[in-house]
């Protein structure tokens, strides 16, 4: 067995998407398993960028398998849209990709709420991707909402549950949010067509996913997200709305602890978040500018300024050791590559005094200082080098710290967008 499972070390974007489809090539099946259409995660093909946010991105291969997880909250229609610009490009999807019947359907209201939700929480808003996955989630865990199964249905029965949720829905979000109501039955109608699109897609987990229980079949885990945005891992209220962390990867598809194989962390050489929440390490003002500037970071989702800060070990570590990390991949070395000085923060100072934990809890983490240690930068290019002594000496040494500290192997680091940008390190970066 050669799986391995993917997990974003921080809050999100770290380039999970990147090593997804690097890591790709010759797995039997590449399994999303939580999260919905937040996910933004961006893939090159030659100098086309490729932005996906429910297929997997292990499609990008040939002869790869996509499986949707029971973990999942799948919108339809985006689904569809997705499906179709893939196939417009020449990437077949619907033949080898499957979804949970265990899913749950992400509706238009869900999409309502959200909006409603947060725009109600003015100031307080958590600042998310409006995508509606925290009131899908919730209709999931209050047992009222609609699973992917029920688009199998007979159109009438179908079309009745639909209607019957909508206006639900509309009476909720007049009382809560006094906002307009939805088409109960132009929704309806039009999910039974996209019933007719996904349906051949539509399989019992258990039965689809039996070889890799078996052994007989390898798979790569895609998380979505990141560790620190975990429901109940990550800085609650400001965090998403499923499980992040490793634990994911077993509920949303499952499958066994057993079959998840190697967990690799994926972390960015600093740190960005999208949406609000504390973030400790943040570069506020010109410098914090200047990181977003030469990381290109903007939303692949919503096209959001993420805000950008230093590579925060305390939070990283908490993400190493939660997750049980066997190696992490660190990405975007190439952002750093002209700055004179590198900053990584090593501890936090909380009520005067040092503290080397995370605090999880957000009002906590809100009051902690960071403690820096400071490199010189190595202010040379590497997005052409591909192996560890092809690293101007500064980079090695900083990524050695990083190792050291982690206390996992580096496995990988990534010095650009392009697939094969790419140094694998499969002994670690230390000497
Ligand atoms: P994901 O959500 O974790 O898959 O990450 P995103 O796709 O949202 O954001 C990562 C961004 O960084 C994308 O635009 C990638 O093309 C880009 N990227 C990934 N790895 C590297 C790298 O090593 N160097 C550079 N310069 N860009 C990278
Ligand atoms: P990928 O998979 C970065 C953030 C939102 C917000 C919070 C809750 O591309 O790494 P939600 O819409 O999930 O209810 O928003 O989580 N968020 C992400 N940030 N990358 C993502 O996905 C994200 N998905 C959600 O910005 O702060
Ligand atoms: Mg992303």
């Amino acid at each position: 067995m050669d799986n391995r499972v993917i997990i974003g070390g921080q809050w999100g974007d770290e380039g999970k998407g990147k090593i997804v489809d690097a890591l790709g090539e010759g797995v039997d099946w590449v399994i999303r398993y939580q999260g919905g259409a937040n996910a933004g995660h961006t893939i090159m093909r030659g100098d086309e960028k490729i932005v996906l946010h429910l297929v997997p991105s292990g499609l990008l291969r040939e002869g790869v398998k996509g499986y949707l997880g029971n973990g999942m909250v799948i919108d339809p229609w985006a689904l569809r849209d997705e499906i179709l610009s893939l196939e417009e490009i020449g990437i077949k999807v619907r033949d080898r990709m499957f979804v949970s019947a265990a899913a749950h359907l992400l509706l238009p209201y869900h999409k309502r709420i959200d909006e409603a939700g947060e725009s109600q929480l003015k100031r307080k808003s958590i600042g998310t991707t409006g995508r509606g996955i925290g009131p899908c989630y919730g209709d999931k865990v209050a047992r009222t909402g609609l699973r992917v199964g029920d688009l199998l249905q007979p159109n009438e029965n179908l079309e009745r549950m639909v209607i019957e949720k909508v206006l639900e829905a509309n009476e909720r979000l007049s009382a809560l949010y006094d906002a307009e109501p939805l088409p109960a039955s132009g929704i309806a109608q039009e999910l039974v067509v996209l019933a007719k699109t996904l349906g051949p897609m539509i399989v019992d987990g258990y039965e689809a996913l039996a070889g890799v229980r078996r052994g007989t079949e390898s798979a790569l885990f895609e998380g979505a997200q990141g560790t620190l945005l975990d429901i109940d891992h990550g800085s609650y209220p400001f965090v998403t709305s499923s499980n992040a962390t490793v634990g994911g990867a077993m509920t949303g598809t499952g499958l066994p602890p057993r079959c998840l194989g190697e967990i690799y962390g994926i972390f960015k050489a600093y740190c960005t978040r999208v949406g609000n929440g504390p973030f400790p390490s943040e570069l506020l003002a010109e410098e914090g500018e200047d990181l977003r500037r030469l990381g290109g970071e903007f939303g692949a989702t919503t096209g959001r300024a993420r805000r950008c800060g230093w590579f925060d070990l305390v939070a990283a570590r908490y993400s190493v050791d939660l997750n049980g990390m066997t190696g992490v991949v660190i990405t975007k070395l190439d952002v750093l590559d002209g700055m004179s000085v590198i900053k990584a923060a090593t501890a936090y100072e909380y009520e005067g005094t040092e503290r080397m934990t995370f605090p999880a809890r957000a009002g906590d983490l809100e009051r902690c200082k960071t403690v820096y240690r400071e490199f010189q930068g190595w202010e040379k290019p590497t997005t052409g080098c591909r192996s560890l002594t092809d690293l101007p000496a500064r980079a090695r040494q900083y990524l050695e710290f990083l190792e050291q500290e982690l206390g996992t192997h580096i496995i990988g680091v990534s010095v650009g967008r392009g697939r094969d940008e790419m140094i694998w390190t499969p002994e670690g970066i230390s000497t």
